[in-house]
Parts: C-alpha cells; sequence; structure tokens
C-alpha cells in the first residue's frame, strides 16, 4: 500500500455493523490480506470464542452490501490507575476499498463502543512497517505514544 493515496467517490461511504459468525469467510480474507494467513474454518472457531466474549467486540464495514473491512478490539483493565481502556486489536479494510471512510468508520465504531463502557483511553500496536497507517491513525488524532517490545514464548 503505497503511503500516497487518491481519495475515492464519497457517493460509496462504508456502513458499520457488528460482525456475526457468518462473516468469517470475508474476515479470513481480510486478515489474510493483512499479513496473517487464515481460512474460513480456522476463523469461524476463532469468532465463536471471540463472539461469545463480552469483553471483546468485532465490527465488519461493508460498502454495497459487500463486505470490505473489519475492526477488533477488547477492553481491559489498567493497573496504573481504576478503569478500563480498550485495545484496537486488529483493523483492515481491503485494498480495493481504501479510501472511502470504511478504516475511519470501523475505528469510530470502536472508540464509541469503549466510551459506551467507560473505557478512558484507546491504544494499539502497528507495525513500523505500515507506515500509510501511522499517516491514517495520525489524520484520526491518534499520537505514538511508545514502543512495543515483542518475544514468542514456549
Ligand atoms: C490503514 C487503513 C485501515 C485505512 O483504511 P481506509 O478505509 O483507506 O481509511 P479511510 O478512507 O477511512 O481514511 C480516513 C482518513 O485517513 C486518511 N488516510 C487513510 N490512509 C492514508 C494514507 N495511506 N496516507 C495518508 N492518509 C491516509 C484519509 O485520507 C482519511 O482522511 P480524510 O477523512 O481527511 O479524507 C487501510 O488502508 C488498511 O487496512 N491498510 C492495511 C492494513 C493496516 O495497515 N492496518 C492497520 C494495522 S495497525
Amino acid at each position: 500500500m503505497s503511503a500516497q493515496r487518491t481519495a475515492r467517490p464519497r457517493t460509496t461511504r462504508a456502513s458499520v455493523r457488528a460482525a456475526t459468525l457468518s462473516d468469517a469467510k470475508q474476515i479470513a480474507t481480510l486478515v489474510t490480506a493483512l499479513g496473517y494467513p487464515t481460512n474460513a474454518t480456522d476463523m469461524k472457531r476463532r469468532l465463536e470464542s471471540i463472539l461469545a466474549d463480552s469483553t471483546y467486540r468485532t465490527f465488519v464495514a461493508e460498502v454495497g452490501g459487500e463486505v470490505v473491512g473489519m475492526a477488533g478490539a477488547c477492553l481491559a483493565r489498567f493497573y496504573e490507575k481504576a478503569g478500563l481502556y480498550v485495545r484496537l486489536v486488529a483493523l483492515v479494510v481491503s485494498e480495493a476499498s481504501t479510501g472511502r471512510g470504511a478504516g475511519a468508520a470501523l475505528v469510530r465504531a470502536v472508540e464509541k463502543w469503549g466510551a459506551e463502557n467507560e473505557a478512558a483511553e484507546i491504544f494499539l500496536n502497528s507495525g513500523v512497517q505500515r507506515e500509510a497507517a501511522r499517516s491514517f491513525y495520525e489524520k484520526l488524532g491518534y499520537r505514538v505514544t511508545g514502543v512495543r517490545f515483542s518475544k514468542e514464548l514456549g
């Protein structure tokens, strides 16, 4: 994905709804496009657990009745103060559908869900290689506030 982009016609803007199990195939395609290859069967199994967990929320964005993007988020508790925060766990819009507001609509849906659940803040990790994502998040008011460390276990 290029950091330069052309806005697409706003007449075909995206709408957002809560994901259901029947979105497993489209979500698998999106998660694969994000760089984590999977299939509909595995995604359906994952979604069965995720959708049953009230601390998680999964949204899909549609354009013209087609699922073109997804966002997944969860609520977690702060140790350093009272209360909850939201972690945006996954966000992806199909390459063919970028620039129609789907990404922003998905993030806003997650923020709204967090606020409704009295979360005070939202955090996310984004790989340093995803330069375009950085521009996108900054446009939505997000700021870089740290670095991520990771290590495989087991
Ligand atoms: C990043 C991503 C989610 C953006 O989705 P999108 O649907 O194209 O974004 P939107 O159309 O809602 O854009 C929202 C705003 O961000 C801006 N924006 C989006 N992508 C941008 C980019 N690459 N460079 C600069 N600005 C960008 C848009 O111009 C728009 O601003 P505007 O409202 O002033 O026009 C999408 O490109 C994507 O899925 N990328 C691959 C996966 C990825 O990087 N996910 C995030 C991982 S943490």
